[in-house]
C-alpha cells in the first residue's frame, strides 16, 4: 500500500492534476499496489470525480472526534463518507505537535470510527522523538502509544484492524531515516502489540512512514514485514511519486513470480 499524504501543500486544481498524474502512472498496469490519497479537506470532491470507478482510494487527512453537531470548523465522519472517503490518519505526529491532539482526543476519534465499524478506515501514526530513539525507547514508546489511544477501543466483530503507520518524529521532513535493521523491530512489536491487544481481528498490518523517497521505496517495500509506506513530501512530487509506485510494482511482480 502506498498512501500519499500532500499536507496543506496543494490547491484544489493542483491536487486535481496530481490526481490524474496518479492514474496515468497505473493505467493499464495489471500489476499495481493499493493508492490511497490523502488531499486537504477542500480538495477532496474533486479529486473523488477524478478517482471514481479507479482503484486508487480517497482519505482524509484528520477527522473529527463525533458525527454531527456544534462544532465549528470540525470536519466529521459522515461529511467525508459524503465526498468518498474511505481511510482517514489518526494522530499523525503534525496533529499531536502542532495543534494539541492528545490520546485522549485521538482515542475518541478511533471508538467512533469503529463504533461505525470502520466505514473509514483508519490508518494509526505512532513514533518516537529524536532523543527517544537515541535512548533505545523506541519500542517502548511506539508500544505505549498504541496502548494509550487503542486498549479501551471496542473493535466490533468482524471488523479488521485499524491500520498503523510507524512515522519516527524526527525522520518526518528530514530527508533522514532509522536504517531498515531499526525500523523492523518496531514495526515487528507494534504488530504484536495489535495482534495482542485485540486477538480476534486477524493480522495487523503496518506502514512504515518518514522521509519515503524514490531512493529508499524499494528497499522498505521489499521487506515482507512492511505493508506498505506513508509518503509526505515525495508524493507531491509527480515524478518522484510515479519513480515510488513503480517500485511497488517492482516488488509486488517480483513476490507474485
Ligand atoms: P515525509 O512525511 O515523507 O515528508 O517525511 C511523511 C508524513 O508526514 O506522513
Amino acid at each position: 500500500m502506498i498512501v500519499a499524504n500532500w499536507k496543506m501543500h496543494l490547491g484544489v486544481r493542483e491536487s486535481v492534476a496530481l490526481a490524474k498524474t496518479t492514474l496515468l502512472a497505473l493505467q493499464g498496469k495489471d500489476i499495481a499496489p493499493q493508492v490511497v490519497l490523502l488531499p486537504s479537506f477542500c480538495a477532496l470532491e474533486s479529486v473523488h470525480k477524478v478517482l471514481a470507478r479507479s482503484r486508487v482510494a480517497l482519505g482524509a487527512q484528520n477527522v473529527g472526534p463525533d458525527r454531527f453537531g456544534a462544532y465549528t470548523g470540525e470536519v466529521g465522519m459522515g461529511q467525508l463518507l459524503d465526498v468518498g472517503c474511505s481511510y482517514v490518519l489518526i494522530g499523525h505526529s503534525e496533529r499531536r505537535h502542532h495543534f494539541c491532539e492528545g490520546d485522549e482526543l485521538l482515542r475518541k476519534k478511533l471508538a467512533m470510527l469503529m463504533h461505525e465499524k470502520q466505514l473509514l478506515r483508519p490508518i494509526v501514526c505512532v513514533g518516537e522523538l529524536l532523543e527517544e530513539r537515541d535512548a533505545g525507547q523506541a519500542i517502548a514508546v511506539t508500544t505505549r502509544m498504541l496502548r494509550r489511544i487503542l486498549a479501551s477501543v471496542d473493535i466490533p466483530r468482524g471488523v479488521p484492524l485499524p491500520l498503523l503507520a510507524y512515522e519516527p518524529v524526527w525522520a518526518i521532513g528530514t530527508a533522514e531515516q532509522p536504517s531498515i535493521a531499526e525500523i523492523l523491530p518496531v514495526v515487528r512489536a507494534l504488530r504484536n502489540e495489535m495482534e495482542t491487544l485485540f486477538p480476534n481481528h486477524g493480522t495487523a498490518s503496518v506502514l512504515y512512514g518518514g522521509s519515503v523517497s524514490a531512493e529508499n521505496a524499494y528497499v522498505l517495500l521489499r521487506e515482507p514485514d512492511i505493508a506498505g509506506v506513508l509518503v509526505g513530501g515525495a508524493s507531491i512530487k509527480p515524478q518522484e511519486f510515479q519513480n515510488i509506485l513503480a517500485a511497488a510494482r517492482e516488488v509486488l511482480t517480483y513476490q507474485s513470480s
